[in-house]
């Protein structure tokens, strides 16, 4: 079996990508330092795979743990790389924290990789890098932007110190994965996403109103150059997004005449306003949302979506869960953890 690596595995989108790899036959081990996830998670996966992957409680920015790690697992073949901060206003407030938990977490991994023999690195980006796009949908080679956030700027960053490195000729290959708007939860409703405290993204935001938690959710501007006049995104659902990780982890470590670095769109195709999510939500869940409308949220991009043809051919992944099934699941997920 080969043996993979999943820095911030008890987290939203790695949860979910540990599932689908132990369904697809690899053997996991987890570094999480539980900053922004729980233990239970752990029991969730079981219940799902019957398989409790290894668990290491650490911190990938410390260079003594991780080394200790691939001493004890000589045999990890591959990294998924989602340990990271990810509160793009909190990255205003906290630069360096951001800076020196994105950045150094990945510059330990790529400095050991090579004399543990790993092979490859899969790594979480995001469309932020393109900032507000000049025309949608967008591909690959759209221009990045400069970021307007020091979260998003971690990404620039580590993008190019990833493909600097491999210039340089590190014996090693990586896949950069850019997510559009992971949405949605395992339909099992054992796993989903567990922001804490007051949730800054939409579909928390909408579950937890939908819940009574919240009193309702505000609709951040109707007066955007749009249809409808709310932003627009790429909701992709969590489990299509995960199973993303797999298909480029076999093409990464089972194909030796690939590019050394890839990048990848993950994303539908399909961009959905604000307004039609949430209508979305309530036809699928037959669950009323309170909402109102409220002004501009600062640094919101107006409209973005993906053209994802490059993963769609390469890698042969699609993107297909319907919009509502997505949403059935998130109000799942919500059920679950607020006990009703
Ligand atoms: P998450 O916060 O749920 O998961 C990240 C996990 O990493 C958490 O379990 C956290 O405890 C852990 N972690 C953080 N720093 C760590 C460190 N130094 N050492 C060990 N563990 C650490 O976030 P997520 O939504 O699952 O995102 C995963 C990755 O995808 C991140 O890199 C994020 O930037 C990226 N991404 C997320 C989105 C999104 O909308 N969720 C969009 C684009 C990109
Ligand atoms: N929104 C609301 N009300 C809310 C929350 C969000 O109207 O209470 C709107 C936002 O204005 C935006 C859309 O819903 O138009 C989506 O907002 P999210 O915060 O859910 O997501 P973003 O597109 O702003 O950002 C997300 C991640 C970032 C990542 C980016 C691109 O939070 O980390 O996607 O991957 F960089």
């Amino acid at each position: 079996m080969t043996k993979i690596l999943v820095t911030g595995g008890t987290g939203y989108i790695g949860s979910h990508t540990v599932v689908e790899l132990q369904q697809a036959g690899y053997q996991v081990v987890i570094i999480d330092n539980l900053s922004n996830s729980n233990i239970k998670v752990l029991d969730g996966i079981y219940n799902i795979t019957g398989i409790r992957p290894e668990f290491v409680q650490g911190d990938v920015t410390d260079i003594v743990t991780l080394r200790h790690l691939f001493e004890t697992h000589r045999d990890i073949k591959g990294i998924i790389n989602f340990a990271a901060s990810k509160a793009v206003g909190e990255s205003v407030q906290k630069p360096i924290l951001y800076y020196r938990n994105n950045l150094v977490s990945l510059l330990n991994l790529l400095e050991l990789m090579p004399e543990y023999g790993v092979k490859g690195i899969v790594f979480s980006s995001s469309c932020t890098v393109y900032g507000e796009p000049d025309v949608n949908p967008i591909d690959e080679t759209a221009p990045i932007k400069p970021a307007t956030s020091p979260y998003g700027n971690t990404k620039q960053i580590s993008e190019e110190i990833i493909t600097d490195t491999i210039h340089s000729g590190a014996p090693i290959k990586s896949i950069i994965l850019r997510y559009f708007n992971p949405v949605g939860a395992h339909p099992s409703g054992e796993i989903g996403e567990l922001p804490l405290g007051v949730p800054n993204n939409l579909i928390p935001y909408l579950t937890q109103t939908a819940a009574g938690i919240r009193e309702r959710l505000t609709v951040f501007g109707d007066d955007y150059n749009t249809p409808d006049g709310s932003c627009i995104r790429d909701f992709i659902d969590v489990v299509d997004l995960a199973k993303a990780h797999v298909v480029a982890m076999q093409r990464m470590l089972d194909n030796e005449d690939t590019d050394p670095v890839e990048i990848f769109n993950l994303g539908t195709g399909h961009g959905l306003s604000v307004l039609e999510l949430i209508d979305s939500f309530q036809r699928a869940t037959g669950v009323n949302v309170p909402y109102v409308i409220g002004p501009r949220r600062e640094g919101d991009i107006e409209q973005i979506w993906a053209i994802p043809d490059k993963a769609n051919k390469v890698l042969g992944w699609v993107a297909d869960t319907p919009i509502d099934q997505t949403m059935q699941n998130a109000w799942r997920w919500q059920c679950r953890i607020t006990g009703r």
